[in-house]
């Protein structure tokens, strides 16, 4: 029994946060953002917005494109790091929301920027061992909520946004082929939030992050993740059809993109509209190569990550 994306969803909130913008509240120039990073906006959760209300429009949406009925929904996953609440969890939020009353299970995952990929492989474990049959997956933040647009270092990098997907049960196509999930929790130091958390009571709930460290590691862990997948599935590079990264930064991208000898025309790339919006990015990336007709039925697709813990991860999927 495999497990197979029937639909995707994603949803941006309709402010936006330009580097013009950025310019009038930092030190820091357009030029400056795009050649380091690639970024040019962001978008930005209303006051009314938050986490679960994005999350929640992502999954009509990709409960819509599945076809099934959101009562057929057996296992709710939202993987972020900016819940609405410390409790519930935004999936309870979010079934609450969508009106699901029959009872399934919901619950949050928290993998920060690799979180979509963790809760992609949760959902792939619970239909793989025939627990449910249908699955909502959901990548969602509201990161603006906790960027410290006082500090130059990484406030122009984070936006807000939600995707998502519904895993449904084949047992013809091999769907989600493999995942690959890591963590290494010896860098709470380099990208970390001060508060919020129970040893930061009291300080600001503001990311911290060493920027350039971060940088590094990002690009040789993620060489080493593709390696890991191609050689675990006996493919070589050539065999991948597209490039799902997650949105950090277009320097990071690339450098994975060379390592796979991918043509840009073959990575899906949202950063320079989105900036990085954490768990999100990747079904947001999903879902905009899926709609505009990019992606088709049949491919071969690699997700990667990267982010705070530090955590990483892949998933490979014959979409
Ligand atoms: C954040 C990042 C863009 C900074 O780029 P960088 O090339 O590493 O820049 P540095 O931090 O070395 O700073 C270089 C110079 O630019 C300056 N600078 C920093 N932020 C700036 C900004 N927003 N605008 C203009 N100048 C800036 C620094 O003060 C420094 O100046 P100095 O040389 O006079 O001291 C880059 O490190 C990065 O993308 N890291 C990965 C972050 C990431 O993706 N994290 C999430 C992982 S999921």
């Amino acid at each position: 029994m495999n497990a197979k994306i029937l639909g995707t969803g994603s949803y941006l909130p309709e402010q936006l946060l330009t580097n013009a913008d950025l310019e009038k509240r930092i030190e820091t120039t357009d030029a400056w953002i795009v050649e380091r990073t690639g970024i040019r906006q962001r978008h930005v959760a209303s006051a009314e917005q938050f986490t679960s209300d994005l999350a929640v429009v992502a999954g009509q949406r990709a409960i819509e494109a599945a076809g099934v009925a959101a009562q057929d929904i057996e296992l709710i996953i939202v993987a972020t790091t900016t819940p609405d609440r410390v409790f519930p969890s935004t999936a309870c939020l979010v079934q609450s929301k969508l009106s699901i009353t029959n009872g399934c299970p919901a619950m949050d995952v928290q993998a920060v920027c690799s979180g979509f990929i963790y809760a992609l492989s949760t959902a792939n474990a619970f239909i793989r061992s025939g627990q449910v049959k249908t699955a909502l997956v959901i990548g969602a933040e509201t990161l603006t909520r906790i960027t410290d647009y006082s500090d130059r270092g990484n406030c122009m990098l984070w936006g807000d946004g939600a995707g998502a997907v519904v895993l449904g049960v084949t047992q013809t196509e091999p769907g989600i082929i493999s995942t690959h999930l890591h963590a290494d929790g010896r860098y709470e130091d380099m990208l970390y939030v001060e508060g919020g958390g129970t040893c930061g009571l009291g300080q600001t709930p503001y990311m911290r992050m060493q920027g350039n460290s971060v940088f590094k590691m990002a690009v040789n862990t993620l060489d080493a993740i593709v390696d890991e997948t191609l050689v675990a599935n006996g493919l070589t590079k050539s065999d991948i059809d597209w490039l799902v990264p997650h949105q950090a930064n277009k320097r990071i991208i690339d450098a994975t993109a060379k390592k796979l000898d991918m043509p840009s025309d073959r990575v899906i790339l949202t950063v320079g509209e989105q900036g990085n919006t954490s768990a999100a990015s990747i079904p947001l990336a999903l879902d905009t190569g899926i709609r505009d007709g990019r992606i088709q039925r049949g491919e071969l697709l690699l997700m990667e990550a990267f982010g705070g813990g530090f955590t990483w991860g892949s998933a490979l999927v014959r979409y």
